[in-house]
């Protein structure tokens, strides 16, 4: 028999910690309440699949989360995963960011030591909660050998998802969790089964390590609709290193658009052409013609995992052709 794993919970807060003032309340409750141990003490059978420490990092919803979390959930999760008594991190969260956190790690992280990033929709308080097992599924995942080597991963509803893909697709249903191309397994019982593998590179293979990220650059995020004008524009790129425009459709540019764009290129901002559609690719000189125009596409990305792609890649270049690579390798 192979010993059991040693885990770290790490409690962020979100609807995980969630409370209720009745059964009944599955979308109306307080959030980031409960502290990582209470959470834990629902789910004594998790004692069986893993060794288990838990502590409290923050304890606040995931909408509030910036940069500045991104790198001290970061940093902890890596302290812990270079620890020779620690097998894999489970991060307990918000849902409503959950994915950014799991991106950022998925491409910051220098272990292939599982870690699980897992959320739940309802509140431990609420009527058919998912808050017990998603987050005993999640200390499954990361117990468990073959999830070595995939990255940071996202577990809810019994689906496992590469955090490069998976999107928070609504805002109240159980399997509010999609990535395009569809989970990479599911867990039964508290065993995963893994049909595919993360094809974009991630943890060991990228150049971005934790430890050597301090400050981080800022690129915001614009969604494309009727009534937008270059006033807007100028003002979200004023103090911006890059702009992720979430067009409509193919990453489409309003023609009143192109040349403010064009413009914001020109002062040195980096431009990036992105679908607020929530999938697809949008091809590079496709809609636009981007080489033209100094802009760069984000391939398949959604424009919230684009941002902090780009802000990484922003770190080390500001070559445009680079930093358009950094979006067809990750
Ligand atoms: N406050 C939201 C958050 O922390 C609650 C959503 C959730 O956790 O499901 O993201």
């Amino acid at each position: 028999m192979t010993a059991k794993a040693n885990l770290v919970v790490i409690g962020t807060g979100g609807t995980i910690a969630g409370q209720g003032k009745a059964s009944v309340n599955t979308s109306s409750y307080l959030c980031s309440v409960l502290g990582i141990d209470e959470i834990l003490g629902t789910i004594p059978e998790a004692a069986k699949l893993a060794n288990l420490r838990a502590e409290q990092l923050l304890q606040t919803g995931s909408e509030n989360f910036n940069n500045a979390h991104l790198l001290a959930i970061g940093r902890r999760v890596a302290e812990l995963l270079a620890r020779d008594d620690v097998d894999g991190v489970v991060v307990t969260h918000g849902t409503d960011t959950i994915e950014e956190t799991a991106y950022f790690l998925h491409l910051t992280l220098k272990s292939a030591k599982p870690v699980v990033v897992v959320g739940s929709m309802r509140p431990p308080s609420a009527m058919s909660s998912d808050a017990a097992l998603n987050l005993y599924d999640a200390l499954a995942v990361a117990a468990h050998a073959s999830s070595r080597g995939l990255g940071t991963l996202v577990v809810a509803n019994n689906e496992i998802h590469t955090a490069r893909d998976v999107v928070k697709g609504n805002s109240f249903k159980l399997d509010a969790f999609c990535s395009p191309y569809g989970a990479l397994g599911v867990v039964i019982e508290g065993v995963p089964r893994y049909y595919r593998r993360p094809a974009r590179a991630h943890t060991l293979d990228t150049p971005w390590s934790i430890d050597a990220l301090d400050t981080l650059p800022k690129v915001d995020i614009v969604y494309a609709y009727g009534a937008l004008d270059a006033d807007t524009l100028d003002a979200i790129t004023a103090n911006a290193r890059g702009l992720i425009y979430a067009g409509t459709g193919n990453g489409n540019v309003a023609g009143h658009l192109i040349n403010p764009l064009r413009v914001a290129a020109r002062r040195g901002v980096h431009v990036v052409r992105a679908s607020r559609t929530g999938s697809g690719v949008v091809l590079h000189n496709g809609a636009q013609p981007d080489d033209e125009f100094g802009w760069l596409t984000v391939d398949d990305q959604a424009p919230q995992k684009a941002r902090l792609l780009l802000t990484l890649a922003l770190t080390q270049t500001s070559d445009r052709e680079a930093l358009q690579a950094a979006f067809e390798r990750y």
